[in-house]
Order: C-alpha cells, then sequence, then structure tokens
C-alpha cells in the first residue's frame, strides 16, 4: 500500500523515480509526487491520480538532480487530492519525506509542534512526521540523527525516506511495519517499498527489518537500529527477470496472470513430489513435520483472496490429515485475544507477504507460543521473514490488484502440504500416487479451461448491465463462490455474494427474480445431485443461472442458460479449474464495462495498513 522510491547517483534522477513508481503503482494510485534536490533546494512536483498524470506534469519542467525521492500513495490520513499526496516538505521546505504507514500519535505530535510555531498544509500524519524530524534537525543534529530522535517519539508504522536540501547526495530511511528494500548499484544506490521498482537497476538488494534505520549515498550506505547500534546486513539476490512484471502483450496485467496460471502451477509444483512415495517434499517445512503433526488443531489465517485459499486449505488438511482445522480472519484474529497454545500450528497466507492484519496475527500468535508457517509468494517479504518456517508459492509476480495466479497457487501448496502431512496420518500411498499424477497434468487442464477464453466473454457481455449476482458451491466450492464474487466486486464494482448452495433457502432466495443472475459451481461430486435441486430452485424462481460443469454433463446444460465446461481432476484439485472461468468472467464484464481492471478504485495490491 503506497510505493516509495529513491535514488542517488550521478544520473538525472527524475526518470528513475518515473520508472520506479509505474512499476510500484499497483500498490496505490490516489496521487504521486517526486522531491529532487537541484541547486541546494528541493524542487517538488505532486499531482493527484495516477503516475501517468505526473510524468506528464514533469516532462514540462525542468527539473535535473541526482538525487531524489517519489511516492505513489493510497490514502490514509487525508483525501486523495494535490496537497495530501506526498513528498511532504517540513514547514521551511528544508526538509522532504514520503511515508508509507500510519502515525497513531500523530495529533499529539503536531499539537507539540504547533505549541513550536509549526504550520501545516495538508491532513497528513506525514507532515507531521517531516515536521517532528525538522524540530530535532534544527537542533543542530545530523539529517540521520535527527530522523532516530523524532522516530523514538513515533506510534505507527511507517517506511521512510528523507531528504534534506543541504545534503545533496543523502537519502535517510527507516522502517516498521511498512516494507523498505536498498538497492545497490555501480556509483549509485536506490530505495523502494518493492523489489519490482529495482530490477532494471540491481539485483542485489538489503531488506530493511523493523525497528531499522539507515542511511544511503551514492557508494556507501549503512544501517543502525534505532537504539543507534550497527547492523551488518546480508546482501540478497533478487531472482526475478523484467519481463515478469510486464505486460508481455496482454492487454492487462489481470489477463496475463489469468493466462500465465498453467506456467505458474507448474512452478509451484515443479521439484515439489516424490511419485514413488505419493508424498510431497517441502525444504521449507523440513524438521517442522513432526511437530506439526503433534499439533491439536491446525488454523489458518489470512485476508481476502488467500483468506478464500485458506477455506480450501482446511478441507484439504482435515480429509488428507483428520487434524481439526480452523480458519480465522487475520484482521480479527488478534482483537478477540484469541486462546493459542505451543499445541497450536498457524498458517498464515498472504501473496503480498506484507498484508499488515496478516502479519499483526502472526506476531500475536508467535507471542502466544504457536509454531507459525508462512505461504507466501513474495520472496523475502515480511510475512516470510517472521515466519517460523513455510512453503514460497512461485507463483511470480502479481501485478493486477485482483488475486488470480496466486490464489491457485496457494491452493497447490496448501496440497503439498495436505500431502505431507497426510501420509504420514490417514492417506493411503494409493491416493497419494493419485494426487500427485493430477498435480503434475493441471497445467495441462488449466489450459483446456483457458480455452473457453471467447465462451466465457460472450457470456459477459450478457452481463455489463447486471446491478448483483450470486455465486452458490458447495464443499470445497463455497470457497471459490466466495472468491468469485469477490472478484467480481473489486474488478467492475458489480454487487456480489457468495453462498453455500444449500444456504440458499434460508435467506438469499429471497433475492432471485429475473435480475439476480446466479453463477453456479456444479461439478459432478458427491453433492451433484444436490446442488442440481438448488439451481431448480433459482430456475423455478425465473433467475437466470450461469453454471460451470463438468465437460460431459449433459444434465445440467439443459436446465440452465449459459454453461462453462471444464475437464475433470482429482476431487481436491478441483477448486483450481472451477475458479479459473470466475476469473475470466469478472474479468470480461470489468473490461466491457470500461473499468480499469489492474488498478480498481479504492483498492491497492498489499494492504499495509491496519
Ligand atoms: C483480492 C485481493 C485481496 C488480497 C488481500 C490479502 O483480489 O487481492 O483480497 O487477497 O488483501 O492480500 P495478501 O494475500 O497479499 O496478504
Amino acid at each position: 500500500m503506497c510505493g516509495i522510491v529513491g535514488y542517488v547517483g550521478e544520473q538525472n534522477s527524475a526518470p528513475i523515480l518515473i520508472d520506479g513508481l509505474k512499476r510500484l503503482e499497483y500498490r496505490g494510485y490516489d496521487s504521486a509526487g517526486i522531491g529532487i534536490i537541484c541547486d541546494g533546494k528541493i524542487e517538488l512536483v505532486k499531482e493527484k491520480g495516477k503516475v501517468s498524470v505526473l510524468e506528464e506534469k514533469i516532462n514540462g519542467n525542468d527539473i535535473n538532480g541526482t538525487t531524489g525521492i517519489g511516492h505513489t500513495r493510497w490514502a490514509t490520513h487525508g483525501v486523495p487530492n494535490q496537497i495530501n499526496a506526498h513528498p511532504h516538505f517540513s514547514s521551511d521546505n528544508e526538509l522532504m519525506l514520503v511515508h508509507n504507514g500510519i502515525i497513531e500519535n500523530y495529533k499529539e505530535l503536531k499539537e507539540f509542534l504547533l505549541r513550536k510555531n509549526y504550520s501545516f498544509k495538508s491532513d497528513t500524519d506525514t507532515e507531521v512526521l517531516v515536521n517532528l524530524i525538522h524540530y530535532f534537525y534544527s537542533e543542530n543534529l545530523s539529517l540521520f540523527e535527527a530522523t532516530r530522535q523524532a522516530l523514538l517519539k513515533v506510534n505507527g508504522t511507517y517506511g521512510i525516506a528523507v531528504l534534506s536540501r543541504n545534503n545533496k547526495e543523502r537519502i535517510v530511511i527507516a522502517k516498521n511495519g511498512s516494507p523498505l528494500v536498498i538497492g545497490l548499484g555501480k556509483g549509485e544506490n536506490f530505495i523502494a517499498s518493492d523489489v519490482n521498482a529495482l530490477i532494471s537497476h540491481t539485483k542485489n538488494v538489503i531488506y530493511l527489518e523493523d525497528g531499522e534505520i539507515g542511511e544511503i549515498t551514492k557508494d556507501s550506505y549503512y544501517i543502525k537500529s534505532l537504539n543507534n547500534d550497527s547492523i551488518e546486513k546480508e546482501v540478497n539476490k533478487i531472482e526475478m527477470d523484467l519481463d515478469e512484471i510486464t505486460k508481455s502483450g496482454y492487454q492487462h496485467f489481470m489477463l496475463k496472470e489469468i493466462m500465465d496460471q498453467p506456467n505458474s502451477l507448474n512452478d509451484t509444483i515443479r521439484g515439489r513430489t516424490i511419485l514413488e512415495e505419493g508424498i510431497s517434499k517441502l525444504g521449507g517445512l523440513q524438521g517442522f513435520e513432526e511437530r506439526i503433526l503433534q499439533s491439536k488443531r491446525i488454523i489458518i489465517s489470512a485476508c481476502g483472496t488467500s483468506w478464500h485459499a485458506a477455506l480450501v486449505g482446511e478441507y484439504l488438511l482435515e480429509k488428507c490429515t483428520g487434524i481439526p482445522v480452523e480458519v480465522e480472519y487475520a484482521s480479527e484474529f488478534r482483537y478477540r485475544n484469541p486462546i493459542i497454545s505451543s499445541e497450536d500450528t498457524i498458517i498464515f497466507i498472504s501473496q503480498s507477504g506484507e498484508t499488515a492484519d496478516t502479519l499483526a496475527a502472526l506476531k500475536e500468535a508467535k507471542r502466544k507460543g504457536a509454531l507459525v508457517l508462512g505461504i507466501v509468494n513474495v520472496v523475502g517479504s515480511s510475512i516470510a521473514r517472521a515466519s517460523d518456517a513455510g512453503v514460497y508459492i512461485h507463483a511470480g509476480p502479481e501485478i493486477g490488484v485482483a488475486s488470480t495466479k496466486a490464489f491457485t497457487s496457494q491452493i497447490a501448496v496448501l496440497i503439498l502440504i495436505a500431502l505431507l502431512l497426510g501420509r504420514r496420518k490417514n492417506l493411503s500411498i494409493v491416493d497419494g500416487k493419485e494426487i500427485i499424477q493430477s498435480l503434475n497434468s493441471i497445467s495441462d487442464l488449466v489450459q483446456e479451461v483457458l480455452e473457453q477464453n471467447s465462451v466465457i466473454e460472450k457470456i459477459a457481455e450478457k452481463f455489463v448491465n447486471a446491478k448483483n449476482f450470486l455465486y452458490l458451491g458447495r464443499g470445497i466450492h463455497f470457497p471459490v463462490a466466495l472468491e468469485g464474487a469477490l472478484k467480481l466486486k473489486e474488478i467492475s464494482y458489480i454487487h456480489a455474494e457468495g453462498y453455500p448452495a444449500a444456504e440458499m433457502k434460508h435467506g438469499p432466495i429471497a433475492l432471485i427474480d429475473e435480475n439476480m443472475p446466479t453463477v453456479f459451481i456444479a461439478p459432478k461430486d458427491a453433492i451433484y445431485e444436490k446442488v442440481i435441486s438448488n439451481i431448480e430452485e433459482v430456475k423455478a424462481r425465473n433467475g437466470e443461472v450461469i453454471a460451470i460443469i463438468d465437460k460431459d454433463d449433459k444434465y445440467i446444460e439443459n436446465l440452465v442458460d449459459h454453461v462453462i465446461r471444464i475437464p475433470r481432476t482429482n476431487e481436491l484439485l478441483m477448486p483450481i479449474l472451477t475458479v479459473i472461468p470466475l476469473q475470466l468472467l469478472a474479468y470480461h464484464i470489468a473490461v466491457k464495462k470500461g473499468l480499469n481492471v489492474d488498478q480498481p478504485r479504492n483498492l491497492a495490491k498489499s494492504v499495509t495498513v491496519e
């Protein structure tokens, strides 16, 4: 949520900052701005709206300087307008700050600063922080020391970068709860809130940890704790290529990512199964298997789409291991003082690895002594690093704000975990082998589903003006129904609800009429007959039905208005196939409505505020 970039080197920084902001725009796009040190002052350009608006404005200006910072914002304090956009100056324009996160005690700090004759132009907590740093800076402290002193007074979360007009080649940075990474170049250094902004410049990066503060110049850096102790940091190599974060000819990242699922699933599964033994091998869990198996219960916690994957995981893990599983919204978890002990294993699922609610829940679970595992996409992210052990989903960068390929890869990892644990519990070698064989052919089957794209696009045409949608599924497909509804809400702004199909008669059926389209997830499984009854109930009330059905299903075809056919695989893997038509349906409806599917209103890719 919000993106930060910074550059110190020998090149003109404006194009580098703009390029970085474009790569981070998925984190927030309410407003954007840059600040560059030029001739003893800091030039500021910021605008409401997307980075392209900022870029146009900059093109008309002659801003030339080799040290600068930039920001793309997702509004928390203060409406998204030009004044509230970052960077923010101190009252006298001497210092400049970009900030991700929330300063919780900003009101009392602001009162303190008002008493010291500081004035404020914006409603943001960020402007309070930059003036607080200035307050210490004006006492003749260095920029680093002034920032450190100010942060000691702050409660809240932050990833920050600070400039001073008198320190031409220096950026001070600090992190607490919002990601920040340094990119090391030759004669130039970079900072960013995630590595996407860095990979066109360098693959050598240093991840800051919470409570760390540092300074970069063009050929040096140092990092300390807030208590002023020096810290030696490891330099990591980014294993990602630039074409992974470009659209590669697709109209939208979301479509690219949907279409990428045969590859991303292969990357998730590759090298992680042993067919002869019907078992998986997950290096990230090595040495932890026994402790997990001894757990009295497994809790899976996450937000949004990852929470839907968790619900699928509940089904998979209970079925294969016999260990009771509960699923919790990470955002609710720590606020109800959960009863957790060292006998629990808690799995946190997060694509970004930075979701503040999930990270906070993880810290609470750790504090209470549980074994904490992470299922994460972004390598080196906060949740990955804070977990005791875990499994990367290796889905590759997901840039479209609506999560798609991460969901299917999260399910694939949950299947691998279910296999690993299940084979030591209830799961027979025959069943284990069958699951692995199905995993090995899943990407071909996903490809087959993707070939329905034009069928789905045609169906989408009919629903561009729909105001509401109902998604119904049973068993392992109930979370898929929730996920289908979420995708539609997020990118097409059509109200949609997901329900277990059998719950319809307990309330939602009152909504059914010819204006309420219903999507049924209805593959031939143990409850197929029951789902047919639910479909009949909708049809009897003039409801229009779209059904996701097995490719050889002739019965439902004659019952409903539209069908999308999918192949069959092992029951545990079916959600991977049934969700894809729902991703495509939401995508095409949103595109036909002329909406920006990659950057839906009010949303941001990684939600780093609680
Ligand atoms: C939905 C979506 C969000 C995220 C949620 C959790 O398309 O993207 O609901 O799933 O914000 O994000 P992660 O998985 O990064 O923790």
